[in-house]
Parts: C-alpha cells; sequence; structure tokens
C-alpha cells in the first residue's frame, strides 16, 4: 500500500511540509509505503503555445516536463495526501498546472488513462488546507476537481489558530498538531477499508 504526499507551497519546510511529513511519519510507522512529492522539485509548466493537440487522435501534448511522471504517481498510488497553502485565495499555480494538463496527458501516459475520475476513484485522499482566507474555498475546489476521490479534508486557520502563518510552525501548536495527526489516523483507517474492499495491491 503506497501514499503519496504532494506539497504545493513553493517554500522549502514551510507549514505544507511539515504536514505532510507528519502525515507520512505516521502512515510509515503503520507499515505504509509514502513518498513526498514537492511540487517545487518537478519542471512543471501550464498549457501554453496550444493549438489542442490533446483532443485529437493522432497528436499529443508538446509540453515536455515531469508533469506526466506526477500523473503517474497519482494514478498508482492507493492514498493521497495534498497540503497546500492559500496563495491569493487559490491553490499555488503549479498545483493548478498539474491538473490543467491533466487534458493533455490522459491519454498520452496509458490507454485506460482517459479522465480524472480514472485516477481518482474510489482513491483515499486526505486535502488539508493552511490559510487565512481560500481555505474553504480550496477544500470546495477539490471536491469538485478530484472526481471520485474519497475525500478527508481539514482547513487549519491561522487566525483561528491565532499565530501568523506565514511563519511557518504551525504544527508547534499542539492543536494544530493534534488535529494532522487526527486527520492521518482518518486517512489510514479509510485505506484500510478501501484495500480490505478491492484486495488489490497494484493499481
Ligand atoms: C504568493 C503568496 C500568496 C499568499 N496568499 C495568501 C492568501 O491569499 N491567504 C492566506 O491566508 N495566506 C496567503 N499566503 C500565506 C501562506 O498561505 C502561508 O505563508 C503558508 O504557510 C504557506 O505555506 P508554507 O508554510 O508551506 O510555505 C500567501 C503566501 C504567498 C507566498
Amino acid at each position: 500500500m503506497k501514499v503519496v504526499a504532494l506539497v504545493c507551497s513553493a517554500r522549502r519546510g514551510g507549514n505544507c511540509e511539515e504536514i505532510a511529513e507528519r502525515v507520512l511519519g505516521i502512515l510509515g510507522g503503520r507499515g505504509v509505503e509514502t513518498e513526498m512529492v514537492r511540487l517545487i522539485d518537478y519542471d512543471i509548466h501550464p498549457c501554453n503555445r496550444c493549438d489542442y493537440q490533446c483532443f485529437r487522435e493522432e497528436e499529443v501534448c508538446p509540453i515536455e516536463d515531469d508533469v506526466p511522471l506526477i500523473w503517474e504517481k497519482l494514478r498508482r498510488a492507493d492514498g493521497v495526501v495534498i497540503a497546500t497553502p492559500s496563495y491569493y485565495g487559490f491553490l499555488p499555480a503549479t498545483f493548478k498546472a498539474v491538473i490543467e494538463r491533466a487534458q493533455g496527458i490522459l491519454n498520452w501516459v496509458t490507454v485506460e488513462f482517459r479522465d480524472l475520475e480514472a485516477v481518482w476513484r474510489g482513491k483515499p485522499t486526505l486535502v488539508i488546507a493552511v490559510s487565512d482566507g481560500g481555505g474553504e474555498f480550496i477544500l470546495q475546489y477539490l471536491r469538485e476537481t478530484l472526481k471520485g476521490a474519497h475525500i478527508i479534508s481539514e482547513h487549519l486557520s491561522y487566525t483561528e489558530l491565532g499565530i501568523p502563518g506565514y511563519l511557518g510552525g504551525l504544527l508547534r501548536l499542539p492543536q494544530a498538531s493534534s488535529r494532522v495527526e487526527e486527520m492521518a489516523e482518518k486517512l489510514y483507517e479509510r485505506l484500510s477499508a478501501s484495500k480490505d474492499l478491492s484486495g488489490d495491491d497494484d493499481p
């Protein structure tokens, strides 16, 4: 069983990375294989200079970068963690680029990999948004976009927690830390339940 954590922040060692590390640490302790995917470590481009090649059977998206690799990791994962900040009320542009490029990659990577639902259907997915503003909107967007995923979500609001979020170190607050740990437990329960149902070890 494998869980991939997408860290959507543009900085290293911030709240999102710490949250993903904490969740993966808990899952790793239960024998789950884990992988951290920091979007800043990958070459990611949005749709650009496009002639809708991806809509035509005989053509492919001309962009060569790491986005197909990221989709392949997501497709193969049994569960996903998305740790994201709000950047001006939405997910960072790197995440949005990964989503919009799905259109061109779904036909490209494998034939059965045709739409977002093929990647997310039934997949336990923990989304944790950190922000003052925009967190709830991000959660709503992801619930609508990751079609068919079993989403468990949490919004950690800096105002509510009483600290300026840009400083990082959110998990030093016991209440933030325990909420993240609780979410990790819920994800583990959901993963265990979905594995019992499918018995499938190699998606
Ligand atoms: C470009 C940029 C835009 C941001 N916009 C918002 C925002 O709209 N709302 C908010 O609550 N925080 C905003 N922030 C603050 C981040 O959400 C906060 O610093 C968060 O902790 C970043 O995640 P990290 O700690 O993993 O780097 C913004 C930060 C950056 C760098």
